[in-house]
């Protein structure tokens, strides 16, 4: 057994017995493992920040837990289909999309997570650095395996945005909204990233990691000074710290559902509740595409998710991708 499954397991006990003591018979027994070697892994969860009491005839109990995102926390009682079905936690990583990645080669099941406290090497889009400093964020990437072509792949950035937005919204009581095609604002500023990539050949994906990253408790002297877009984070919005538990657990439930639905009805009920976050229809905006920049008004969304611009000469361009800037 691993440290991280013999502290899941302690975790899953200490759960089941409520405000009860756990003995160390017990633990012992869970994990095959003698009374003495527990005292190790006791210790290992008091690092983490866990509160333990431990008392001789009785064994231990649980009186506080930090908001340290270890599988145990983020699966209990989670009752998800797919999406957190395997969950694997980094007290710092390069980067959970790297490590998405080897999941997905290694044959991992759909459904499975990566989380990390901080990243090293956290990757933003387009080549961009993300600010990954520990404590304070979620950074998470879900591996999927839709059973769709390479080029439906965009369909599953507006799932994960869609989650995203649905989820600052409850969790913060707040007016998410989405950045066409992948980035969630708070008053127009960025709360949320999401990197999607993709492992495929011509015709069939092999597997496919969602990156996001979400800036929940991130002070403002936090954020680097260079940042191409103002960034905001859910503490900041909300005026108080928010769980990173609640919110990933609310996070994997979004996307399980709104997966459930992609692959029971397809892409136009998942794109409809994107739209319900999206605020741009009928403003003018700037686009930057790949070799030139364009200015129009938004007429909307077609049914691919493309951007339909209404340019000053009369024209409506299709956008596929690009960066808009309202
Ligand atoms: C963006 O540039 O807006 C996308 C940022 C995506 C960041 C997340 S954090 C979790 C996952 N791991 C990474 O290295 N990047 C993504």
């Amino acid at each position: 057994m691993t440290g991280q499954d013999a502290r899941t397991t302690i975790l899953a006990l200490f759960r089941a017995a409520g405000d009860g003591f756990v003995s160390g018979a017990q633990i012992s027994r869970a994990l095959g493992v003698s009374r003495t070697a527990i005292w190790k892994k006791i210790e290992q969860l008091r690092l983490l920040g866990y509160a333990i009491e431990a008392v001789p005839s009785k064994g231990y109990r649980l009186q506080g837990s930090p908001d340290v995102l270890l599988a145990a926390e983020v699966q209990a009682n989670l009752e998800t289909e797919r999406i957190g079905c395997e969950v694997i936690y980094y007290a710092e990583t390069d980067s959970t999309n790297l490590c998405a990645h080897e999941l997905g080669k290694a044959g991992a099941p759909e459904g499975s997570v990566v989380l990390a406290d901080s990243q090293i090497a956290g990757r933003g889009r387009l080549g961009r650095r993300w600010c990954s400093p520990p404590g304070v964020n979620l950074y998470a990437s879900v591996l999927l395996r839709p059973p769709v072509a390479p080029r439906y792949a965009s369909q599953l950035t507006f799932l994960s945005a869609a989650a995203v937005a649905r989820t600052v919204a409850e969790t913060g009581n707040l007016a998410a909204t989405v950045k066409w095609p992948n980035d969630v604002l708070v008053g127009g500023r960025k709360i949320a990233g999401l990197l999607n990539e993709l492992d495929a050949e011509t015709e069939q994906i092999h597997y496919l990691v969602l990156g996001i990253g979400v800036n929940l408790n991130m002070r403002t002297e936090q954020f680097p000074e260079d940042l191409r877009y103002p960034a905001t984070s859910m503490m900041l919005e909300c005026g108080r710290k928010v769980s990173r538990l609640d919110f990933v657990r609310c996070l994997l439930r979004h996307l399980d559902h709104l997966y459930a639905l992609y692959l029971s009805e397809g892409f136009p009920p998942v794109l409809a509740v994107w739209q319900q976050y999206f605020d741009l229809v009928g403003r003018s905006v700037e686009v930057d595409l790949q070799d030139r920049r364009i200015i129009g008004k938004v007429a909307g969304l077609d049914s691919d998710g493309a951007l339909l611009l209404d340019l000053t000469d009369g024209t409506r361009e299709r956008v596929l991708a690009g960066d808009v800037k309202p």
